[in-house]
């Protein structure tokens, strides 16, 4: 953030205006503004004007102090100080200030932030309270169930009782796995061993039945910054979704290939060069997802499935933002669908920071 700065002279008129206060303020540059009177430039900021005129009658002026431009909602940190002659007489004063309005909106963001971590860690400690007596429900059942071996309808209903336990105990352990916050253990990662080993873990969560999984993984792919772990809980959620979709038979598709991306001049920003990226495309030619419902999936409990937790995706989409990259979906009746997960080459880059 670059710095607005306003030097005056004692006789009040303006000395230096910089591009930076003019758009701070939301003034025009007029030809002549430099020597007329500052007041009468900064005339639409009737506050700014209060603050320069009390620099010549302060006795402390004002370090770090903050002003807020009601009508522009705007809050500026600025300091302020005198210009003196060889004599120790002021001559003129300048104001440094900075726009804060961004800074003050990064502050409500991380105290967003805390406020669901802190959300995060009561759930937490909630499923892990329940972990216990889940556990102890599945193990008494067992016991019973030994205890009353000639009952058919006692050993049925303990079996349902245990599975229904394991099934609760799954979703408490995933749960957990959600509300955790992400600590990434960055490394040079190769994508390659990540997706092979993704298919392989999913076929231990959902039954691939007939289903054929083509991995097409140039040579060149670049190494990626990432967490291994973490990326291949991505891809093991994707993957045995499109199982599940498929139910026993079809395709998939995993495709990786890298690109660049270039800056959107819109985040106002310097242009920078394009970044570097990774786009792994994970496809099945299943009965697709109902449009209806593609904003809902990646919500987390949301599930079409009657065994699902529905926390699947939204575990690869906040794997997938700790990786500053992003997930698509398109998906039709016909065409069945795919994820776009993109991801940054190099997470040292501050494009989406
Ligand atoms: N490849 C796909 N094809 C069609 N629908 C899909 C696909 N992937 C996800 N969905 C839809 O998105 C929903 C949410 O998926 P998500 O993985 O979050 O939860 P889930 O698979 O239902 O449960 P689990 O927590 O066990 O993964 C699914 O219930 C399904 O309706
Ligand atoms: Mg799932």
């Amino acid at each position: 953030m670059r710095n607005g700065v306003i030097a005056i002279r004692r006789d009040g008129t303006l000395a230096l205006m910089n591009d930076e206060a003019y758009r701070i303020f939301a003034l025009t540059r007029q030809a002549g503004d430099i020597g007329r009177a500052f007041a009468d430039v900064l005339r639409k900021r009737p506050d700014v004007i209060r603050v320069l005129g009390g620099a010549f009658e302060l006795r402390h002026l004002p370090n770090r102090a903050e002003l807020r431009l009601k009508d522009l909602d705007r809050v500026i940190g600025y300091t302020l100080s005198q210009v003196k002659d060889g004599g120790g007489q002021p001559t003129g004063a300048v104001m440094f200030f900075k726009d804060l309005t961004q800074v003050e909106e990064l502050e409500e963001r991380e105290r967003l932030r805390d406020r669901l971590a802190s959300l995060g860690e009561m759930a937490a400690g909630i499923a892990h309270e329940l972990k216990n007596p889940l556990a102890g429900i599945e193990v008494m059942a067992g016991l019973l169930k030994r205890q009353v071996p000639d009952s058919v309808d006692a050993q049925s209903l303990l079996a349902d009782i245990m599975s229904e336990a394991k099934l609760a105990n799954a979703i408490v352990v995933e749960m957990l796995e959600f509300v955790r916050p992400l600590r990434l253990q960055v490394e040079r990662t190769v994508l390659a061993d990540v997706l092979h080993q993704a298919v392989t873990l999913a076929e231990t969560k959902a039954p691939r039945g007939k289903v054929s999984v083509a991995v097409e993984i140039p040579a060149e792919l670049p190494v990626i910054d990432g967490d291994h772990h973490q990326l291949c809980q991505i891809f093991t959620n994707l993957v045995a979704n499109a199982f599940e979709a498929l139910d026993g038979k079809g395709r998939i598709t995993i495709a990786a290939t890298a690109g660049v991306v270039e800056q959107d001049p819109a985040f106002g920003r310097e242009p920078e060069e394009p970044m570097p990226i990774v786009v792994v495309d994970v496809a099945d030619d299943g009965p697709g997802v109902p449009e209806n419902l593609t904003d809902r999936i990646f919500n987390p409990f949301f599930t079409t499935k009657p065994q699902g937790s529905g926390l699947g995706l939204a575990i690869v989409r906040k794997i997938v933002d700790a990786h500053n990259g992003w997930i698509d979906l398109s998906s039709s009746p016909t065409a069945g669908t795919c994820f776009r997960v993109t991801l940054p080459v190099s997470s040292t880059s501050e494009w989406f920071k």
